[in-house]
């Protein structure tokens, strides 16, 4: 079938395979999955009920907003906020919503030890172990400790955490100075602890300890650099793929131009396909000339720049596509971290970038 604008196909297949990856890879961990930023752009509340049904165990989100929308879908698994609450004024709405926190700063233990909680809430002790983002100073970690520990505001099974900064560079030493200092601090605690997002998963098993919390390879995606991702013999599915149809097909002749800023010309005769799907859709604007689009089982280069609506592409002198073709920009035959690099940013970025007008489908 043909679409005409752009779609995300989200395959909830590929979302069950990729977390029975990363249960193959660390099969005694329970796993947070990662679902801050609308689930990396595939709709928070399909990816969370579908995980939620997958056998994952909790779920992690970067807003209350976020935590909120998922109790309100019938989430009941637990929901940690990673960064913690922002304001006293938030502590109620946790309490009453029986969600976890993640303590990272004095601010938030002291309003957590002054406020009356009707229930204890359960906290993950963040550790700064070199990422020097978020968490309390090795330093600091003891007392922070024995102050929840000792508070009736919160549960007595505190989660440790930290986070890697480079983790997804195993030839890095960071990750094993990191690991060093997280173990220093905390081997005489026997609780649980957590350290590894996607790329410690795959890349540093002495980082696995209780809980995962993997992001960006559930959604299929390598999490490892790209120069590096070859030797991990990762097993993942993109769940999400991103197509749209061409619209126009013209010949161009050498020397002509397309586009924008003439930014692309022609240096043989040749057909270009207009394809519905731009930086309005969350394409990116900086996809350089030669980014691949796969067009009826082939790669065609993007050519000229990126418009709202539409890119350009060579389709070559011999073509014979159609108005009304399907494209792959990426996801199942072209991988999202191809495009990341061609665009001289991560697939993240694009995941989270895709707008609310591209047409969500869903497979299951
Ligand atoms: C604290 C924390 N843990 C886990 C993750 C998931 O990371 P990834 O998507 O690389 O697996 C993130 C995402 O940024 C995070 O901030």
């Amino acid at each position: 079938m043909s679409v005409r604008t752009a779609t995300a196909a989200i395959d909830l297949q590929a979302l069950h395979h990729n977390v029975e990856e990363v249960k193959r890879l660390a099969p005694t961990s329970k796993v947070m999955a990662v679902l801050k930023a609308n689930a990396y752009g595939h709709g928070l509340e399909r990816i969370a009920v579908a995980l939620a049904e997958q056998g994952v165990d909790a779920f992690g989100v970067a807003r209350l907003d976020e935590a909120l929308t998922l109790r309100a879908c019938g989430v009941i698994k637990p929901i940690v906020l990673m960064e913690g609450f922002f304001s006293p004024q938030e502590l109620p709405v946790l309490d009453v919503n029986n969600l976890q926190t993640v303590i990272h700063n004095e601010e938030q233990l002291e309003a957590l030890l002054a406020e009356k909680l009707n229930t204890p809430i359960k906290v993950w002790l963040k550790v700064d172990t070199g990422m020097h983002r978020l968490g309390v100073v090795p330093e600091q970690f003891q007392a922070f400790h024995q102050a929840l520990q000792s508070s009736d505001n919160v549960q007595k099974d505190i989660v440790l955490m930290s986070h890697l900064s480079c983790a997804d560079d195993t030839t890095s030493r960071a990750t094993e100075h990191q690991l060093a200092i997280f173990e220093q601090l905390t081997s005489a605690y026997s609780g649980e602890k957590s350290l590894a997002n996607s790329a410690g998963i795959v890349g540093w098993k002495d980082c696995h300890y209780q809980w995962l919390r993997p992001g960006l390879m559930l959604y299929g995606v390598n999490p490892m650099m790209p120069e590096q991702k070859v030797e991990t013999g990762l097993d993942i599915q993109p769940v999400m793929t991103l197509k749209s149809s061409v619209i126009a097909k013209r010949f161009i002749r050498k020397g002509e131009s397309v586009g924008y800023g003439a930014a692309w010309t022609a240096e043989q005769d040749t057909y270009i396909g207009v394809i519905a799907i731009g930086y309005g859709d969350g394409y990116p604007r900086h996809a350089k000339n030669g980014t691949p689009v796969l067009l009826n089982g082939r790669r065609v280069a993007l050519v000229g720049r990126v418009s709202m609506d539409m890119i350009t592409v060579d389709l070559g002198a011999e073509s014979v596509d159609q108005i009304g073709d399907v494209a792959v920009l990426w996801g199942q035959g072209l991988p999202i971290e191809e495009v990341a690099q061609w665009a001289t940013t991560i697939p993240y970025e694009l995941l989270c970038n895709i707008t609310r007008r591209v047409n969500m489908t869903v497979s299951s």
